[in-house]
């Protein structure tokens, strides 16, 4: 059922007329008999937001406006809240066909609208009331007071005893038209007027098979607005007349309603007054019973103690209150300032009442009451949990009707739910108290939050200023929530890398800790990487515990010094980089004594530094600090029994130059004693450096040499004499003595263009000849 349900003896009723509203699609009308009215509720999605009805008798079609309801006995609301509109029908409403007081006949015309036309639907149905009719029967609706009492009264008691024994009871005349009737206003000079004359001025007097009744508007010129211990009561005094030959009949009826607006108190209760007695006229009434309901229905009285409905009288007034929150209640957010709600009812209240001939009253209030905006206020919190690494925020108590539509993280807009791959996540629970909550997780190495690392007091420190974009359906309207979080961890140093020098190069152990990965570790300017360490010749291993790198002498990033016969000192750094700040932050480097009986070290400065085994160069009996290179004024630095070590510009001591097309390569030779024609010995010594040309500044300096990189040296002990020099190509690997340890460097980065145009130039040039290059003597 869609809307609401009447009491349930009311789903018994025998229906005669079927409702001929074919085209109304199944669950969008409601129509069900209440005990006193027709209550019809149609969906609004479906009438459009200002439906009509029109109210459809033998004399024709009347539109139910809003004046003409409060005189007929027609309510309307549209309740957007509830999604729909309502139109409430008195049985004793103007176009209503009455049998006998028993069974009701309503037709109605729906006028909607769909795609901008107006469709007319009709709505017809029949009812039949269980309730038997009380002898008087007040209803306080929302736009009018209804007066019915029964034609058939018995005298009072009084009169009993004054013994009018002609006419213990008696029957209204059936004629309205035959009746006047005095409106009390307020002290005015009281004139009798006939009912088409009040119908004119908006009351109606009308007379059914067994009752008479009154209907007003509230708010008439002859109501009166007075108080009754402290509550609002609204009140129209009436007394009609009727001449029936010798006997004049006079009744007085008395319409009076508590215009009480309720109060929301502090308990969370909305209370809902009414004074026990509204006009001295009442005054010997004894209340006997007090039912109480929501949206027109009468609950149970254990039903009522259950949803925590009070009444109570207190002095002689009685005092309804309801739990804010209380079912059947509509709750709605809203934004001002701050996020607020409120909680609309529509209450009904039934007050019986007997009289001391135990003549029964039936009043029934019809009053819709809302609360006042109260505070609904959503919370956050800080559910991190600092192992996790990331930030845990929950957003709790957001209602039902609220909805996150994006957050704000550190001035970053995201909408939610979160459209990129990303390891932040968002999620939504719900829970049955009708409120819900999104959890928020956001990793501390997300680039949206703030990172901070102090060096000298070694804290890192993490923060996300969250503003929370909240939307209030249906209107969306948005409001704001802040929230702020961070997380502080001591003790955070710096990586620092153990070193120790083996005969083989030098191995570096990093274990690591906790935010290791604010730092990167670099050889030069390049990350070290697997791929860094495979390229250069590294071994590297590293799992969750440790990092471990063993760097071999002569790979890549070596610097040397202090070479002498005896031995030389490398150096290997491994840069600790501050990623965040993109700076230097410290860096680990060793220097280890090495030794090699040869080596070949070609310098980026252009200095080619070799230490030759030159036993089998020399004659037998000759020493090698006699030795010289191809300028015979460059002798040995240091020479031993079977060694020399030269240090001398690559491109100076008679060096010759060989271009090819991607290298340069600067060659000399050991020799023994002064002529440049050895003979008698069995092997001859080329010692060369080979620099790629894109890594040179220019070439052929005499000045200067500037390489990026230091070049590929080799020692070449050949058999054969001078056959290394006449070859186009020269590889330490065609020479089967070959004992050297080749340096190896390759270029970390490119020349810049100018540099390189100058090389190229010249390269081509000398290609042209004989496409492989030559050497040049210098
Ligand atoms: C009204 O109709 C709409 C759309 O058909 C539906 O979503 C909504 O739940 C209905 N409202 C009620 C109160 O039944
Ligand atoms: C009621 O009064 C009207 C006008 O005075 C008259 O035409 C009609 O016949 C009367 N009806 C009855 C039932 O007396
Ligand atoms: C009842 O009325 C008396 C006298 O008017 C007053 O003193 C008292 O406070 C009232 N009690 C309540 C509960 O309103
Ligand atoms: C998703 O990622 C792309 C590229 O990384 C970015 O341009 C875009 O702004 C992101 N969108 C959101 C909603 O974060
Ligand atoms: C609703 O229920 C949740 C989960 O039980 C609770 O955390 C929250 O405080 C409740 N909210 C309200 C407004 O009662
Ligand atoms: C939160 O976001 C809204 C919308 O972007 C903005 O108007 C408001 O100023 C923000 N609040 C704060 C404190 O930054
Ligand atoms: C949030 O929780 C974390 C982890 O428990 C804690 O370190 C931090 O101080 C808390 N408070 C704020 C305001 O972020
Ligand atoms: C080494 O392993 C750790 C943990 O597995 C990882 O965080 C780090 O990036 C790795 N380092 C290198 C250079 O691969
Ligand atoms: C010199 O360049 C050639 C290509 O022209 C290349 O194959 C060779 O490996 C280079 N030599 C050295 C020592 O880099």
């Amino acid at each position: 059922m869609a809307f609401r349900v009447c009491l349930g003896v009311t789903l018994l009723l025998f229906v005669w007329s079927t409702a001929k509203c074919d085209d109304i699609p199944e669950g969008v009308l409601d129509m069900e008999c209440c005990d006193r009215f027709l209550m019809i509720a149609v969906n609004l999605s479906f009438t459009g937001n200002e439906p009509r009805f029109n109210a459809v008798d033998g004399t024709g079609v009347y539109p139910i406006t809003k004046q003409y309801a409060a005189v007929c006995g027609y309510s309307i609301s549209v309740l957007p809240l509830q999604g729909h509109v309502e139109l409430q029908a008195s049985y004793f409403s103007c176009h209503t066909g009455n049998k006998d007081d028993k069974v009701f006949t309503f037709n109605f015309n729906l006028i909607a609208t769909h795609e901008g036309k107006l469709v007319t639907y009709a709505l017809n149905k029949a009812c039949s009331p269980v309730l038997p009719w009380s002898p008087r029967e007040v209803t306080c609706e929302t736009n009018y007071m209804e007066v019915s009492v029964r034609r058939e009264v018995t005298c009072p008691s009084e009169t009993k005893e004054a013994n009018w024994q002609a006419a213990p009871q008696t029957t209204y005349a059936s004629n309205a038209s035959d009746w006047q009737v005095t409106l009390h206003g307020d002290g005015e000079k009281l004139m009798p007027i006939n009912p088409s004359k009040a119908h004119k001025q908006g009351y109606v007097i009308h007379l059914t098979d067994g009752r008479l009744v009154f209907r007003t508007p509230y708010g008439q010129p002859d109501s009166l607005s007075t108080e009754v211990n402290g509550v609002p009561v609204e009140v129209v005094r009436a007394t009609l007349f009727s001449r029936q030959r010798w006997i004049i009949l006079i009744v007085d009826l008395v319409a009076a309603c508590s215009m009480d607006e309720g109060s929301y108190d502090d308990r969370g209760y909305m209370v809902w007054e009414t004074p026990e007695v509204m006009h001295p006229l009442g005054s010997g009434l004894h209340m006997t019973q007090v039912n109480i309901g929501l949206n027109g229905e009468l609950e149970e009285q254990r039903v009522a103690v259950e949803r925590g409905y009070i009444v109570e009288k207190h002095n002689t007034t009685l005092q309804t209150s309801i739990p804010y929150n209380a079912p059947g209640g509509y709750r709605k957010s809203f934004v001002s300032g701050n996020l607020y709600e409120f909680y609309v009812f529509d209450l009904y209240l039934e007050q019986i009442s007997v009289d001391e001939d135990k003549v029964e009253t039936r009043l029934r209030f019809h009053r819709t009451l809302a609360t006042p905006l109260l505070p609904r206020p959503v919370f956050t919190a800080n559910r991190t949990v600092l192992e996790e690494r990331t930030f845990t925020i929950y957003l709790g108590d957001v209602p039902e009707d609220v909805e996150l539509a994006a957050v704000n993280l550190n001035g970053q807009e995201h909408t939610v739910p979160f459209t990129n791959e990303s390891s932040r996540a968002i999620t939504n629970v719900v829970y049955p108290n009708n409120t819900h909550g999104y959890t928020l997780k956001v990793p501390f190495d997300d680039p949206d939050v703030i990172q901070q690392y102090s060096r000298e007091d070694a804290v890192l420190y993490y923060r996300l200023d969250i503003n929370y974009t909240l939307t209030v359906l249906p209107e969306n309207e948005l409001y704001y929530h802040l929230a702020s979080i961070e997380a502080l961890f001591t003790d955070v140093y710096p990586p620092s890398l153990d070193a120790a020098c083996s005969e083989s190069g030098i191995s570096f152990k990093l274990d690591h800790r906790p935010f290791g990965y604010l730092w990167e570790l670099r050889v030069g300017s390049d990350p070290l990487t697997s791929e860094l360490a495979a390229q250069h010749g590294y071994i590297m291993s590293n799992d969750s515990r440790s990092l471990l790198l063993n760097v071999p002498l002569f790979t890549h990033g070596y610097k040397y010094k202090d070479v002498t016969l005896k031995g030389f000192s490398g150096t290997f750094e491994v840069i600790v980089w501050d990623r965040e700040a993109s700076e230097f932050q410290s860096s680990a480097f060793t220097t280890c004594l090495f030794s090699a009986p040869e080596l070949i070290m070609c310098s980026a400065d252009g200095m080619m530094t070799v230490v030759a085994d030159l036993s089998l160069a020399i004659p037998r009996g000759g020493i090698p600090a006699r030795t010289n290179l191809i300028d015979k004024n460059c002798g040995p630095r240091e020479a031993d029994d079977t060694r020399a070590l030269f240090s001398f510009p690559i491109n100076s001591c008679g060096s010759l130059v060989k271009l090819g097309k991607e290298n340069v390569t600067y060659q000399n030779e050991i020799f023994y004693g002064k002529n440049k024609v050895v003979s008698g010995h069995a092997e001859r010594t080329t010692i060369q450096c080979t620099y790629p040309l894109a890594s040179l500044y220019r070439l052929f300096s005499v000045y200067k040499f500037e390489s990026d990189t230091a070049g590929i040296g080799s020692i070449i002990h050949t058999k054969q004499p001078a056959a290394a020099l006449q070859s186009p190509t020269i590889k330490s690997t065609a020479a089967p003595a070959a004992t050297a340890l080749p340096v190896s460097f390759r270029p970390a980065v490119h020349l810049p263009e100018p540099y390189v145009k100058v090389s190229r130039f010249q390269v081509e040039q000398w290609n042209e000849d004989d496409g492989n290059g030559r050497i040049l003597a210098k």
